[in-house]
């Protein structure tokens, strides 16, 4: 399976969750809030203590990383990315006002920034064949990085996680792995987060 096709059926996912439960976080498939927002808080520590960043949004959903990014006194510039129109949308109708945040669905309308975060890009991999999704995941890390001058972060389900609630449809990266990947490619200073309750890993790279 190509990498187009892979991005197609996501794209549909996500838009049949948008669909359904709105701009909410179960329309964009987390089980919670709290769920959403401790994961933003893993991402952003990328960038949490920065005295001034841009930062790009791979995955943005609805936009909802904009009001964390408000709290941050470092916070310039904010863009969405999203394969899934009705996302951007969804996000232009959300923030349309503001002259620091802006969102696309055009991957080359998206500037290098000082940081790029994605949060819950890696998880739903539907019937897509392991190997074809760890490409893709692979392919988009090497994205993350490239789109990136200071840092980026993503997260992923643990391999860790407890054998019998493990879903066939859902990738689960070996953090180890994803740490080694991280450190050889893009970076020495890479931390893996595996402490914050969730059946997951947060991956932050720091670009030298
Ligand atoms: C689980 S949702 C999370 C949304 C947002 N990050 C949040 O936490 O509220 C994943 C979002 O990423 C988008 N997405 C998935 N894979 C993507 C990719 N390769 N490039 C851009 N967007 C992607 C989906 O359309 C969906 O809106």
């Amino acid at each position: 399976m190509n990498q187009d096709e892979i991005r197609a059926r996501v794209r549909t996912y996500y838009t049949q969750k948008l669909e359904q439960y709105g701009q909410t976080p179960r329309g964009v498939d987390w089980n919670s809030e709290d769920a959403q927002q401790v994961r933003f808080t893993q991402v952003l520590s990328i960038c949490a203590d920065d005295p001034g960043f841009t930062l790009n949004d791979l995955g943005c959903g609805y936009g909802a990383l904009v009001d964390r990014l408000d709290l941050l006194p470092g916070f310039a510039s904010y863009v969405g990315y999203d394969i899934a129109t009705a996302m951007i949308d969804a996000g232009r109708t959300r923030y349309g006002g503001r002259s620091d945040v802006r969102f696309t669905e055009v991957l080359d309308d998206v500037p290098i920034s000082d940081y790029t975060v994605a949060s819950g890009i890696f998880s739903v991999k539907g019937d897509v064949p392991v190997d074809a999704w760890a490409r893709y995941v692979h392919d988009t890390i090497d994205l993350l990085a490239a789109l990136s001058r200071n840092g980026f972060a993503f997260n992923c389900l643990s391999g860790f996680s407890d054998p019998e609630r493990m879903r066939d449809d859902l990738y689960y990266a070996d953090p180890h792995a994803l740490f080694d990947r991280c450190r050889q490619r893009y970076s020495r200073n890479v931390a893996l987060l595996h402490d914050y309750g969730l059946y997951e890993v947060t991956i932050r790279v720091r670009l030298d």
